[in-house]
């Protein structure tokens, strides 16, 4: 506890006074010879992201790979009756898999090792339910160590899904003896295909499931006893949670923060609470937005992707509203992502890349309502244009209770911008503090949102508007908001009036 220092004897304060000169002296000397010395970063709002969480948020697109014996069977739920005989991905290739997803940008990838079918995509000692019992590689392939290598050798690093629910094995219904058995391959898979970066737990179930009660404590405990940067992703996280639909939409507020405690795993009850989040939440457990880029998780013949307009609506909603967009591209029988997606694919890259790598605010005079320690301070507005989306940020002062603002002009004589998406990025790494803000073209009213979070875009809902300058006001923070980065950008896929 802190207590005041009134009781204190003049002839202390008198030497505390001495030692206070003789410290700041030495600050000087340390600092240089200048008398300024550094202004100090504001105080960070709890909850924080941990180190995985913030690397994961930067991912922004992560690929899901749903494949197995329903790749097979031309199903979405497979029975658990299936024979193992009919996985034969003859022309597999996880190398194809891996270079489809470094095309699109992505630096992480989910398979699902086991679906609620119960078929394992490795050689698992505790079933034979699993690709041992196939023709595929004569009963000695193993998909998992086969995308794993495929990744380890491009940078790219891989999470697994091990559905709980499992309608082959005869154990699911005996609470204790399912989770050893979940448990023992959660140990098989956590142990030995080197780092994980993201384990999936979902809580779907059929209507008719036998009832069984999960030992969600025990996994998530060795989940992290045997992965040490891992996210686990569920429901009610620990690590990340579910956004609450398959559509891949957040909410247009949508917080990092929550409360754990009024989560729980496969509760319908919860799914708007999960959209948006918490202002006064405890626990930073960011959303994670999944979606198929075709209709259903796994491959079927019939079905074709989604088209390019609304890959890029799902990418406004999902990375646009604070969120780590989780795209599932599933391999066909052959063992290959099919043509058309890879050619959706790389068309969505190319979009994104030619949306977002021009920033017209780059080149702008910067000012703002106030800055942390003044000009010479490391928190002036300008950060908001530099390359680093993290950790340099314009700070205002703490003690400006007006609304702050910030402010972009072209420099050269009569510039004008010409724009129809504005991004906004918060300093997440000190906590998200924005509930509300607007943005301003030469004094008029353009946009306004609630939370911003690590990434909030606003596709003018008008289209494509031309200023000589451009205003951010927020009007509401939790405590002193901290912009990292700004973007004016020109989406050329974007028209308004033929939505
Ligand atoms: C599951 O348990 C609930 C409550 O104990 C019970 O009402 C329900 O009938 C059980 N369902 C099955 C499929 O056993
Ligand atoms: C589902 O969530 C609601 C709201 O938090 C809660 O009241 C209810 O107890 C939860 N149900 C279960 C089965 O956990
Ligand atoms: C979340 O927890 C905080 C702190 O206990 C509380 O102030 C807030 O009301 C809670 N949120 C909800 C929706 O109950
Ligand atoms: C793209 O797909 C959406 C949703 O399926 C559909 O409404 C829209 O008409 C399609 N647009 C084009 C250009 O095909
Ligand atoms: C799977 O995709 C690959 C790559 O486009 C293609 O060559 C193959 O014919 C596809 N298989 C099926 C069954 O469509
Ligand atoms: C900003 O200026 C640099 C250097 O002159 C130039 O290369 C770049 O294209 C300019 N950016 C914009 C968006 O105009
Ligand atoms: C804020 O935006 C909403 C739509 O996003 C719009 O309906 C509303 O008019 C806007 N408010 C102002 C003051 O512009």
């Amino acid at each position: 506890m802190r207590t005041s220092n009134t009781s204190m004897a003049p002839k202390h304060t008198f030497f505390f006074s001495i030692i206070a000169l003789f410290l700041s002296g030495l600050q000087t000397i340390i600092f240089g010879s200048s008398l300024v010395t550094p202004t100090l970063p504001p105080l960070p709002i709890l909850p924080l992201p941990s180190y995985s969480q913030l690397k994961w948020q930067q991912r922004e697109i992560i690929m899901f790979f749903h494949f197995g014996v329903n790749t097979f069977t031309d199903s979405e739920w497979g029975t658990g009756q299936e024979n193992p005989a009919i996985f034969n991905p003859t022309g597999l290739n996880a190398a194809q898999w891996v270079d489809t997803a470094i095309q699109a940008g992505v630096s992480l990838v989910i398979l699902t090792v086991k679906h609620h079918d119960g078929f394992c995509l490795w050689p698992s000692k505790y079933t034979d339910h699993s690709v041992v019992g196939s023709p595929w590689k004569n009963g000695h392939g193993d998909v998992v160590k086969e995308l794993v290598d495929a990744a380890n050798s491009r940078n790219v690093d891989v999470g697994l899904y091990l559905s709980p629910w499992d309608r082959h094995d005869p154990r699911y219904g005996a609470d204790k003896l399912y989770n050893e058995y979940y448990l023992a391959q959660l140990q098989e898979l956590l142990k030995n295909y080197g780092s994980v970066q993201e384990i999936w737990f979902d809580g779907a179930k059929g209507a008719n499931a036998k009832n069984m009660t999960y030992y969600f404590d025990d996994w998530f405990s060795m989940v992290k006893e045997l992965q040490s940067s891992i996210n686990i992703f569920s429901d009610a996280g620990p690590g990340v949670r579910w956004v609450g639909n398959e559509q891949g939409f957040a909410g247009s507020t949508c917080w990092s923060t929550i409360n754990q405690t009024d989560l729980s795993i496969g509760n319908a009850s919860i799914v708007n609470y999960l959209n948006t989040g918490d202002p006064r939440g405890t626990n930073w457990i960011p959303p994670e937005c999944d979606v198929s880029i075709r209709e259903g998780w796994f491959w079927h013949k019939s079905e074709s992707p989604k088209n390019l307009t609304h890959l890029l609506h799902i990418y406004y909603n999902s990375v646009g509203r604070n969120c780590v967009l989780l795209l599932n591209v599933p391999p066909n029988t052959t063992g290959l992502i099919s043509e058309t997606d890879v050619h959706r694919l790389k068309e969505f890259r190319a979009a994104l890349d030619g949306i977002f790598s021009t920033n017209l605010a780059e080149n702008c005079s910067v000012l703002a309502s106030s800055q942390r320690g003044g000009k010479g301070g490391s928190f002036g507005p300008e950060n908001v244009v530099d390359s680093d989306h993290l950790w340099t940020y314009w700070a205002p002062r703490d003690d400006n209770t007006q609304h702050h603002w910030i402010e972009f002009r072209p420099t050269s004589d009569g510039g004008r911008l010409r724009f129809n998406v504005v991004r906004i990025q918060e300093a997440i790494g000190l906590g998200q503090r924005i509930h509300r803000h607007e943005i301003y073209a030469d004094g008029k009213i353009i946009a306004n949102g609630t939370t911003v979070g690590h990434k909030k875009l606003h596709r003018l809902e008008n289209g494509v508007v031309e200023a000589t300058r451009v205003t951010i006001k927020i009007t509401g923070s939790r405590a002193t908001p901290l912009i990292s980065s700004v973007g004016l950008h020109l989406d050329s896929f974007w028209n308004p009036h033929s939505v």
